[in-house]
């Protein structure tokens, strides 16, 4: 896994039509790129992840493909509507989001079903992207820290119990999604520089840490300058193929 990571998350939108306007554009300037030590990750919804995936190899065009969720429930059965870890491997997935703050409010997903997902995720050998972050109440409370690390003890207990690969951690505010507005740069330092340690201690091992929440042109160049800050997991403006590329070019500039 390289040192860097810009993951697109498209949450639930795109028709047909518009994922191929973007993946056309995108890999055509992707093609005359070459980016060092940065992956880059699209996560379409996943009615899409084979059209997105067939144009890296139709285009020979440098990204890796991501799933924005997992289901719960391992191997194969009888589990209407949902997709396993197996079947998102199968179509060509490295990554997948686990834990995002709105599967956890609106879908009512809880520390177990999360821990769950990393554990399938892991036994299909995908990469979990496991989002972590406070709301904007926890954050005023002063509760930043223990949430997170509340939200870790599952990260650290799958890692313990079943073995990983590799592990990528989003630090999410809640509050900081599709709102415009980011924590400053300290505050930013302060909790990657948590997780970090957290996990160092717990494993033994360093991790990439992405943050996410707001993340745009405008300030992907210095979020990007601040300690323990590897890449980014992008909502809204990686649905743009311009502001998505200006954001990984500042991330392959540093
Ligand atoms: P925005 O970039 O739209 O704030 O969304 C962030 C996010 O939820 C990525 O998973």
């Amino acid at each position: 896994m390289a040192d860097r990571i810009v993951a697109a998350n498209w949450k639930m939108n795109k028709l047909k039509r518009e994922v191929d306007i973007f993946m056309d554009q995108f890999c055509k300037i992707l093609r005359d790129l070459n980016y060092d030590n940065l992956e880059i990750v699209i996560s379409p919804p996943y009615l899409y992840l084979e059209r997105v995936i067939s144009y890296r190899d139709i285009n020979s065009c440098n990204f890796y493909l991501g799933a924005q969720d997992v289901s719960s429930f391992r191997g194969f059965g009888a589990y209407t509507g949902e997709i396993s870890s197996k079947q998102l491997k199968d179509v060509g997935c490295k990554y997948v989001i686990v834990g995002h703050s709105e599967r956890r409010q609106l879908l009512n997903e809880d520390e177990s079903t999360v821990r769950a997902k990393i554990v399938s995720a892991l036994e299909a050998e995908l990469v979990p992207i496991v989002c972590v972050g406070e709301t904007g109440e926890e954050r005023k409370n002063g509760e930043t820290e223990k949430v997170v690390s509340v939200q870790l003890d599952s990260v650290i207990s799958v890692a313990k119990s079943n073995g990983y690969n590799s592990l990528v951690v989003a630090y999410e505010p809640v509050w900081a999604i599709g709102t415009g507005v980011t924590p400053t740069c300290e505050e930013i330092e302060k909790v990657h520089l948590f997780i970090k340690e957290l996990l160092k201690d717990a494993l033994g091992k360093e991790f990439p840490v992405l943050y996410g929440g707001s993340v745009k042109p405008e300030n992907s160049g210095s979020l990007i300058e601040i300690a323990n800050v590897d890449g980014f997991l992008v909502g809204g403006a990686s649905l743009s193929v311009k502001s998505f590329i200006d954001i990984v070019n500042s991330v392959a500039r540093r």
